[in-house]
């Protein structure tokens, strides 16, 4: 007997392969298929593969194929309308009588993805007709093309009770059908049924191929709620569905980046304004299935975000959720839009560079993971940064991978290792080197940062204090010595905070005005209020006696400065190396051994220096005791 080929393509649409033959072969996915051992011969090795897209399972060992009829028949050794019907009836669709004029009427009989299309028609129609103008200029007010318009399949749905559900009825569409599509609501008290759509403009919600599954329908202007969506059906899953997804498809094909925004809107603008590779979810959060599906447009998708702070938290619900899915070469990159922007709103005000940039500039997920767990803590303390680690343990542990797993641990840890030899805090995408910033004020531009040469410095060295203090009156001075290493300097650890900020006011004031001669970083300090440390400093018998200050010598004072600023770093290098046990710290001992070479040849070309006139400042100190320099 014949079923009509649309019955049977009702059951192929609400069935998909995989659940079918997944609940008599063990499947795994592979990309966009799923494998398993074929279960029409015998095998030890997975030849057998099932492919929802096209709805088909097919054996490269037996060469077994065909759809989910095909597949209950083989498996369950049925006749064709036996395995119709009980897939008919999983689907939960009435079987059609097989006399003649049964097959016909059923032949008639519109499916739910037909009466879906034509509530589509019918919304499109109201927006070109008198009756959608409302709905028009309100598309047109938010800056879209009639060809934008009509290439999204845009509509109108009138204000009024059931406009939807008669011209439905008209075309022969049944009601049941049309509850099951979700385009009507059928109150509980037994009235008559009406349109879920009323007095909203209409986004048509499509499939991979195109084909129209559900609505959302936005309200014009402001109220409550903006945007309603189809309930899902058996045609829609939005978990499993992207708005535009068969526009990006396409769109594709041609190179550009895939983009999943947040909105309807966004999505037509960044199509409209060459950005086809958009894609949105459907009035949630990106879910897992969702995921699956960007990741067959693109390796590696953008995000894309408003900078706000619920955007960023967006963003890290994404980049979380994205862990346990991640695979070689599969991963999520993130842009940040200024803050109360959305792609929408950019494009719209003109700022396609900007959007452009933020799609250039979009920062990778595991960038994401690591600021979102710094933010707002400090990691300045064992006890912290052993909190901090294990906050990234347990993100990490979610990576399903074992590959991609293995090297998010070892990235955490290796910037972890990094951060423990800094003070770090969670304020943004981490601490800058200072030596980019010395580069930037070499060049005679503006400072990099508008801190430029802060505690900040990627490692402290711990100082005795005695030295610290020779070190300080040094540079107030012999100012010029701050021309020849700034960044060690910066880096000291200085435990005690009037001398920090002292510190800083010095480089400061040598960050605004490079060649600062010692009265005028004198007449700066004193307005700062550090007239009285000063003095203390510059007075004390210690720094009075030292060879190159009795003499006046500002050449020995820059050896004697930088000797003794690599005397602690070199100790505080050694100390950290023992701490951790390995000696891994190639940029500080790179640094360290430069920079001895350089002094070793500075040396030999000053003879006329007798440096042992000098006390060797760390162990004089070391053998004194005190922090105080009166
Ligand atoms: P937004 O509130 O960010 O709106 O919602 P939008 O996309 O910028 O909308 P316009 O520009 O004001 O028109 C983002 C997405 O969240 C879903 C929709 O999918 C929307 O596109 N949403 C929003 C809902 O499902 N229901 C709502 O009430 C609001
Ligand atoms: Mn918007």
């Amino acid at each position: 007997m014949a079923f009509p080929p649309s019955f049977l393509d009702e059951i192929r649409n609400r069935l998909t392969c995989s659940s079918v033959v997944g609940r008599k072969v063990r499947l795994v996915k592979k990309g966009r298929e799923f494998s398993g051992l074929c279960p029409f011969h015998n095998e030890k090795s997975p030849s057998f593969f099932v492919n929802d897209d096209k709805g088909f399972f097919h054996c490269f060992g037996c060469g077994a194929h065909g759809d989910v009829i095909g597949f209950t028949m083989r498996i369950d050794n049925l006749a064709f309308p036996e395995a119709v019907e009980r897939l008919a009836e999983e689907a939960g669709l009435e079987v059609p009588r097989s006399s003649p004029q049964e097959a016909a009427r059923e032949e008639r009989r519109k499916t739910l993805g037909d009466v879906v299309e034509a509530a589509a028609k019918w919304f499109e129609q109201q927006l070109w007709s008198g009756a959608g103008r409302a709905g028009l200029d309100y598309f047109r007010s938010r800056g879209l093309s009639d060809q934008t318009i009509r290439d999204f399949r845009l509509g109108y749905a009138p204000e009024g009770r059931d406009g939807l559900r008669q011209a439905l009825r008209k075309q022969g569409f049944e009601e049941p059908l049309m509850l099951e599509a979700a385009l009507l609501v059928k109150p509980d008290d037994g009235r008559e049924s009406f349109d879920f759509f009323r007095g909203r403009v209409m986004f048509p919600i499509s499939d991979r191929r195109g084909r129209v599954i559900a609505f959302g329908g936005r309200i014009l202007g402001d109220g409550q709620p903006k945007y309603l969506n189809s309930r899902d059906t058996p045609l829609f899953d939005k978990g499993r569905n992207l708005y535009a997804l068969d526009k990006a498809r396409l769109g594709l094909k041609d190179g550009g980046d895939a983009i999943v925004a947040e909105g309807y809107m966004d999505v037509i603008a960044l199509h409209a304004g060459g950005f086809r590779g958009a894609v949105a979810p459907l009035g949630t959060a990106l879910t897992e299935g969702q995921l699956e599906l960007v990741w067959r447009l693109a390796p590696e998708p953008i995000v894309c975000l408003d900078g706000d702070a619920a955007g960023q938290r967006a963003a890290r619900r994404a980049a979380e959720r994205a862990l346990p899915l991640l695979k070689p070469g599969k991963s999520l990159r993130f842009a940040t839009l200024p803050p109360g922007e959305d792609p929408d709103s950019l494009l719209r005000g003109g700022g396609r560079d900007r959007l452009a940039e933020s799609l250039a500039t979009a920062q990778p997920l595991v960038e994401v993971i690591w600021n979102a767990t710094l933010e707002g803590r400090a990691i300045d303390t064992p006890e912290r940064r052993a909190a901090f680690q294990a906050d990234l343990d347990r993100l990490v542990a979610t990576i399903a991978d074992p590959s991609v797993q293995a090297l998010y641990r070892d990235e955490f840890r290796d910037r972890l290792w990094r951060a423990f030899r800094r003070p770090l805090s969670g304020t943004g995408p981490g601490a800058r080197f200072q030596g980019r910033d010395r580069q930037d004020r070499r060049r005679g531009g503006p400072p990099a940062s508008t801190q430029p040469t802060q505690m900040s410095g990627p490692l402290p060295i711990p100082s005795p204090g005695r030295s610290l203090h020779i070190i300080l009156a040094t540079a107030i001075a012999f100012p010029a010595v701050l021309e020849a290493d700034a960044e060690l300097f910066a880096r000291i650890e200085v435990p005690e905070p009037d001398l920090a900020r002292l510190r800083r006011a010095i480089l400061e004031a040598h960050d605004t005005q490079p060649s600062l001669d010692r009265e005028q970083l004198r007449l700066h300090l004193n307005a700062a209020g550090f007239e009285g440390i000063v003095a203390r400093l510059l007075g004390s018998s210690i720094f009075k006696g030292l060879a190159f200050v009795r003499r006046d010598d500002v050449q020995a004072a820059n050896l004697n400065w930088q000797k003794t600023l690599l005397e602690l770093h070199k100790r505080g290098a050694q100390e950290e190396l023992r701490r951790a046990g390995e000696v891994t710290d190639a940029d500080l001992t790179d640094l360290w051994s430069r920079k001895v070479e350089e002094m070793q040849r500075e040396l030999s070309r000053t003879q006329a220096l007798e440096l042992e006139d000098e006390p060797p400042i760390v162990q004089s100190v070391a053998s004194r005791d005190g922090r105080n320099a009166s």
